[in-house]
């Protein structure tokens, strides 16, 4: 009884809140400190990028078999090719390259049910790195360490999606002195090596642009979660999935009138997360998913259930400030978290998402704009310029043993 008191009193104070905080988006906040001017930095004329030209079956002929790699959460791979060709900061003269990059494409290999499948990406990988290696004498200069490779799997080059496997394999030897751009960020995990760029996962920025309402609309749903609670086909037992952080949430909060959470996945999805407060971002298989992007897209509040995730350009996003944390053995008191949390702080959170910037930053937009995910990836290059002279091998020196790793992988692609 009390509690539905409670309850009660919490929505009207939301409710009364919540369009005070819209009205104040337009004036959005400037964020203090060295972030918001290192979103804003303009990479060109920092760096030059020499892009390895590959066979076809690399890159566009997957992507001609099965164009769901142009839409799925790891396309950034796709987008970020096209983005080099015709940026800028591209060189066709290796010799005056800063970065080398080859544009092979490890996650567009689908099931039928459009999953990436990881067992081909190693192969595939190593491939393209011999390739180069053999038609070029820039990687054997300094055994990859100035080149860069997108790699947005689940577990980056680890390349499989179940944690524990991921682990085993650990980072495919071959990659080990490269820079590795990938969505997967988790701090002391071995499929995160030290250097590496955090990026968004690809979210389709025309889609979400086509599903924007009117910013004065109220947010009345405190908390929304549309998503997978159990993964009962490749986790039949339980516990693995999401380390059991999603199977909380719905245990503990699937009939509080606070949460509207289901795996129901609605036409109005992305309408619904402009209507909410709060948007959960709970790990899955991976500690990040394409939520974080929509959330902040769309202005929720991203609350991140993922122990040691490393987000996003977090050198350059003020994270703590935007998001609310919440550690996955505190699953079961989210309610009294997200209630305790004040207005003001809650005010202060929406007027920092309102910010631009900060959704430019998480989107890769065809044609490619000012300050958005690919200028953030550039201006994290940058940042790691110049190379260390001890990158530079010796003649006939060689760092990486071509003939490491599990056997599979070595099978010709
Ligand atoms: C680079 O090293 C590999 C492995 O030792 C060798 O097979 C290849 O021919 C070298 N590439 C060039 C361009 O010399
Ligand atoms: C390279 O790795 C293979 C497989 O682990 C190993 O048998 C071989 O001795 C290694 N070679 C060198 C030069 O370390």
């Amino acid at each position: 009884m009390g509690n539905e008191i409670w309850i009660v009193a919490l929505l009207l104070s939301q409710a009364l809140l919540l369009p005070i905080a819209q009205a104040a988006e337009p004036h959005t906040e400037r964020i203090s400190g060295s972030a918001g001017d290192v979103l804003e930095d303009d990479p060109v004329g920092r760096l030059k990028v020499f892009v390895y030209n590959l066979p076809r079956k690399y890159n566009k002929k997957m992507v001609d078999k099965d164009s769901r790699c142009l839409t799925h959460m790891f396309a950034t791979e796709i987008f970020m090719h096209r983005f080099l060709l015709s940026s800028p900061v591209r060189t066709l003269d290796p010799e005056e390259a800063d970065w080398f990059y080859t544009p092979v494409y490890t996650t567009c290999d689908l099931t039928p049910g459009g999953h990436p499948l990881p067992f081909k990406s190693p192969r595939i990988m190593r491939s393209a790195i011999q390739y180069v290696a053999m038609n070029w004498p820039y990687w054997n200069r300094t055994d990859g360490a100035d080149h860069f490779f997108v790699t947005p799997h689940d577990f980056g080059a680890c390349f499989h999606y179940q944690e524990e496997t991921a682990i085993q394999r650990g980072i495919l030897h071959l990659l080990k002195r490269a820079t590795l751009v990938q969505t997967f960020g988790q701090r002391n995990h071995v499929c995160l090596k030290e250097g590496s760029i955090t990026v968004p996962p690809y979210a389709p920025p025309q889609k979400m642009q086509a599903h924007l309402v009117s910013p004065s609309t109220p947010r009345s749903i405190f908390v929304y979660f549309r998503g997978l609670f159990y993964d009962v086909n490749n986790d039949p037992e339980g516990g693995y999935y999401a380390r059991g952080a999603r199977a909380s949430v719905w245990e503990n909060f699937k009939s509080n009138p606070l949460f509207d959470i289901s795996t129901d996945h609605p036409p109005t999805y992305y309408e619904d997360m402009q209507r909410s407060v709060f948007c959960l971002c709970p790990l899955g298989w991976a500690p990040w998913s394409p939520r974080l992007v929509e959330a902040v897209v769309f202005g929720c509040i991203p609350v991140i259930i993922a122990d040691d995730i490393v987000l996003p350009f977090a050198d350059a996003i003020p994270w703590e400030e935007i998001a609310v944390f919440v550690a996955e053995k505190d699953v079961p008191s989210l309610d009294t978290i997200l209630t305790s949390i004040p207005a003001e702080v809650i005010l202060r959170k929406q007027r920092l998402l309102a910010n631009p910037s900060m959704k430019q930053a998480m989107l890769f937009p065809q044609p490619a704009q000012a300050g958005d995910a690919f200028h953030q990836i550039l201006n994290g290059l940058a940042r790691k310029l110049p190379h260390d002279r001890s990158v530079y091998l010796k003649p006939g020196e060689k760092v990486l043993n071509w003939t490491a790793g599990p056997i599979g992988d070595l099978k010709p692609w």
